[in-house]
């Protein structure tokens, strides 16, 4: 086996090295070349490329996730394959759409860390170089002693890139969470991570339509960093904010919000509780869009939180006849994973 074995990327002209041990999706996004993905952890299936030649090892993979005959096709995982010998794969057809920014390491330091609801910070990293993302992507940063990464959203604004903010809640017995960002990260504290990834993106080609942005728990995130983009390029954007949580205690950023539905009228923010009365909305997000809503078909929407809530509100989407292919969603999953479909 060579001790860099080359990946050649069939698309008429990219070719980039693949290092002995490398995946090759790392390979493709730090040469430039971009491959839908999502999860980096093998568990959606945005990621897979059709091996036309060559030797790949790859774990074992749910036909949930890649079918039996995609399989048989050739088709491997490429968050998950290692080359064995020079490969060339079949590229996926590219989204003109989609941004094609490079995956990086980068360097920070924790510059500020608060307390923002139950269980939850707002961490802010200042970047010894600033990153490239576009709006609703993520970084994984890497947990000190471990060899292990966890994916965080931006919740800043690309334009804001050199300082980055992540919202995180404490997983119980989380490696990431309660193994280091609530036992023993400060102020001051360095940090690693790798991004950006991910295709969870804010499209500008939605412009001049209205947003729909629904969050679950700290999904809030990407949909903060879509938002202040979104007014960015038109401070008159129609954006209608739909925040679940379960409790009182769980709610943040509402003076966020406030203030900013104050600055910019065409933004309406609602909170929404699903286990505890109280004087504002309660129940489901989805629920809160149905009752709001009497046609989505001239919007688009950008969903991000726990898998139930996202195909809620998909459902809630479609029943108001939202196209299909306006409804982006990220799904977020204990502790590791990001799904994007
Ligand atoms: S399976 Fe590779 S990005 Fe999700």
């Amino acid at each position: 086996m060579p001790d860099s074995p080359t990946v050649t990327v069939q698309a008429g002209r990219s070719s980039v090295r693949c290092g002995t041990g490398q995946k090759m999706l790392d390979a493709f996004l730090r040469n430039g070349v971009w491959i839908p993905n999502s999860c980096n952890q093998g568990t959606c299936g945005t990621c897979k490329v059709r091996v036309l030649g060559g030797t790949v090892v790859s774990p074992p993979v749910d036909d949930s996730i890649l079918s039996t005959a995609e399989q048989d096709q050739g088709y491997v995982l490429s968050c998950q394959s290692i080359p064995t010998s020079d490969v060339v794969v079949e590229p996926p057809v590219q989204d003109a759409g989609t941004p094609h920014h490079v995956l990086r390491d980068l360097a920070g330091t924790v510059s500020s860390m608060t307390s923002i609801a139950d269980d939850t910070v707002a961490v802010t990293v200042l970047l010894d170089e600033p990153l490239e993302f576009t709006a609703g992507q993520y970084v994984e940063l890497s947990i000190p002693g471990t060899g292990q990464t966890r994916p965080y959203s931006m919740a800043n604004p690309p334009s804001r890139s050199d300082e980055l903010e992540f919202h995180i809640r404490r997983q119980p017995g989380g490696l990431a969470t309660d193994g280091w960002i609530f036992s023993s990260l400060s102020v001051g504290a360095p940090v690693a991570m790798t991004g950006p990834w991910g295709d969870f993106c804010y499209e500008p080609d939605d412009l001049g339509i209205g947003l729909v942005l629904l969050a679950g728990g700290t999904g809030l995130a990407p949909l903060k960093s879509i938002a202040r983009t979104a007014l960015d390029l038109d401070p008159t954007r129609e954006i209608h904010v739909y925040h679940g949580v379960r409790t009182q205690a769980e709610l943040y950023d509402v003076d966020f919000w406030r203030a900013l539905s104050d600055e910019h009228p065409n933004l309406r923010y609602t909170p929404c509780l699903s286990r505890e009365p109280w004087s504002g909305r309660t129940g489901y997000v989805g629920d809160a869009l149905t009752e709001d809503f009497d046609s989505c078909r001239n919007h688009a929407a950008y969903l991000c939180g726990p898998p139930a809530m996202v195909e809620a509100g998909v459902k809630a989407l479609k029943r108001r006849r939202m196209p299909p292919r306006r409804i982006r969603r990220e799904k977020y999953t204990p502790a590791i994973s990001l799904v994007t479909i």
